[in-house]
C-alpha cells in the first residue's frame, strides 16, 4: 500500500519535471463559460471563453493556451447584456422599467380611460428582442346606454360613432307622474360600462285634507300624482301655519300639511313695540289682532340702571303672553316716561 502511494507521488513529480508547470482553473469572467473547465491544465492545452446567451463579448481574447509558465495570460474579456430596443414610451400610458437589458422585464399600464391591448409586461430575451409586441393603450368606450322604463334620455349627443368615450355622461328624465330614484346622471366608466341606471316609479298622493277654519285647492282630477300641487288658505281671522303651496313628493306624501291657527286679541291698549326691526304702535299695527306666528318685542325698564331692554312675545294659536316686565301706563300718567323712550341698557 505504502509502496503504491510512493509510486504515484514519484510519477507526479516526474510529470511536472518533464512537461513544465500545469495551469490552474482559469479566472471567472462574469456571464461567461469556459470550455473545457477543469481544475488544472497541461501546458499546451486550449480553453475557450464564450459569453452566455443574452450577453455579448467585448474587448478581450476568448481563446487561450496554457503556457509553460503555468500562468494564464491576463484576460480583459467582458460579457455585457444585450439591450432590447427602446420601449420607454407608451402613448396614454406609462412604462415601468429599470433598464432595457437582458434579462429584465418592463411593465405597461394605461392611463384611466384607456385599456391595454396586449401584454402588461415584456421581457428582454437572449436574442435582444422583446418577448412580446409592445402593447397599445386604447380609449375605453361604452355601448349606447340603455334607457330605464318610464324614462327618456335627455341631453345626450354625439352618438356619431355608436359608442361613448370614458367619462361621457347621459341624463335621464322620468315621464310625468313618475319620480326618479337614483341618480339621473350616468357616466361611462373606465370598465366600459355605465354607472347604475336610475328608476322611474309612478307616485300617487292622497287627496289633501281640508284644514279646520280653512280650505285647500288642488287639481280636479281622479288621482293626484308626483309634482301635483295644492294651495291652502284660512278663513277670516285665522292665519296659515305652513306654506301656502304644497307639492306631492316622490314618497307619495305632501311636502307639508299646513293648518289654520287663531289670531290673538290684545289685552294691551297702548304700547310701542319692535316689530320686524321697526318701532310700531301696537294698537295701530294690530288693529285686527295679531296673526298666528306674529312676533313683537316689548320694552321694559330696568329701574336700578335706568335703562330699557326688550322681551319677545309671540302669538301662538290665539294666545300671546305679554312679558311680565312690561308695564302699561294709564293715558293720564302723562308725566311718566315710556320704557321705549328710555335709553337701552
Ligand atoms: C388589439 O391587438 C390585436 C393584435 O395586435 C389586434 O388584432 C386588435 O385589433 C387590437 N384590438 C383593438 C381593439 O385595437
Ligand atoms: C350601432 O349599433 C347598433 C346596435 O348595436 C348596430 O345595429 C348598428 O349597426 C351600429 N352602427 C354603426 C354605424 O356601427
Ligand atoms: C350623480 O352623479 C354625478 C356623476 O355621475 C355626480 O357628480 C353627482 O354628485 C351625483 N348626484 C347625486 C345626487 O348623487
Ligand atoms: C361595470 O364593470 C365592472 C367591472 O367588470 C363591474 O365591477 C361593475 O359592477 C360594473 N358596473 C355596473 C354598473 O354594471
Ligand atoms: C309621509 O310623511 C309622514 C310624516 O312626515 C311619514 O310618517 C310617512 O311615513 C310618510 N309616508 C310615506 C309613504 O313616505
Amino acid at each position: 500500500m505504502i509502496s503504491l502511494g510512493l509510486f504515484l507521488f514519484s510519477s507526479f513529480l516526474c510529470h511536472v519535471a518533464t512537461a513544465g508547470r500545469t495551469c490552474p482553473k482559469p479566472d471567472d469572467v462574469p456571464f461567461a463559460t469556459v470550455v473545457p473547465l477543469k481544475t488544472f491544465y497541461d501546458p499546451g492545452e486550449q480553453i475557450v471563453y464564450s459569453c452566455r446567451p443574452g450577453y455579448t463579448a467585448r474587448n478581450g481574447i476568448r481563446r487561450f493556451t496554457c503556457p509553460l509558465t503555468g500562468l494564464w495570460p491576463a484576460n480583459s474579456l467582458r460579457c455585457t447584456p444585450k439591450i432590447c430596443p427602446f420601449a420607454g414610451i407608451l402613448e396614454n400610458g406609462a412604462v415601468r422599467y429599470t433598464t432595457f437589458e437582458y434579462p429584465n422585464t418592463i411593465h405597461f399600464a394605461c392611463n384611466t380611460g384607456f385599456y391595454l391591448n396586449g401584454s402588461s409586461s415584456a421581457q428582454c430575451t437572449e436574442e435582444g428582442k422583446w418577448s412580446v409586441d409592445i402593447p397599445v393603450c386604447i380609449p375605453v368606450t361604452c355601448p349606447p346606454p340603455s334607457v330605464p322604463k318610464f324614462a327618456t334620455l335627455n341631453d345626450f349627443k354625439s352618438l356619431t360613432k355608436n359608442h361613448s368615450l370614458y367619462g361621457k355622461k347621459a341624463v335621464f328624465e322620468c315621464l310625468p307622474h313618475y319620480a326618479m330614484f337614483g341618480n339621473d346622471t350616468i357616466t361611462c366608466t373606465e370598465h366600459g360600462n355605465w354607472t347604475k341606471l336610475p328608476e322611474c316609479k309612478e307616485v300617487k298622493c292622497p287627496f289633501p285634507s281640508r284644514p279646520d277654519n280653512g280650505f285647500v285647492n288642488y287639481p280636479a282630477k281622479q288621482t293626484l300624482y308626483y309634482k301635483d300641487k295644492a294651495t291652502y288658505g284660512c278663513h277670516d281671522t285665522y292665519g296659515l301655519d305652513g306654506p301656502e303651496e304644497v307639492e306631492c313628493n316622490k314618497f307619495g306624501n305632501w311636502s307639508a300639511q299646513p293648518s289654520c291657527k287663531a289670531s290673538c286679541k290684545l289685552s294691551v291698549k297702548k304700547a310701542t313695540v319692535l316689530y320686524q326691526g321697526e318701532r310700531v304702535k301696537l294698537q295701530e299695527k294690530f288693529k285686527d289682532g295679531m296673526r298666528h306666528g306674529d312676533k313683537v318685542s316689548f320694552y321694559c325698564k330696568n329701574k336700578e340702571k335706568k335703562c330699557s331692554y326688550t322681551e319677545d312675545a309671540q302669538c301662538i294659536d290665539g294666545t300671546i303672553e305679554i312679558p311680565k316686565c312690561f308695564k302699561e301706563h294709564s293715558s293720564l300718567a302723562f308725566w311718566k316716561t315710556d320704557a321705549s323712550d328710555v335709553k337701552p341698557c
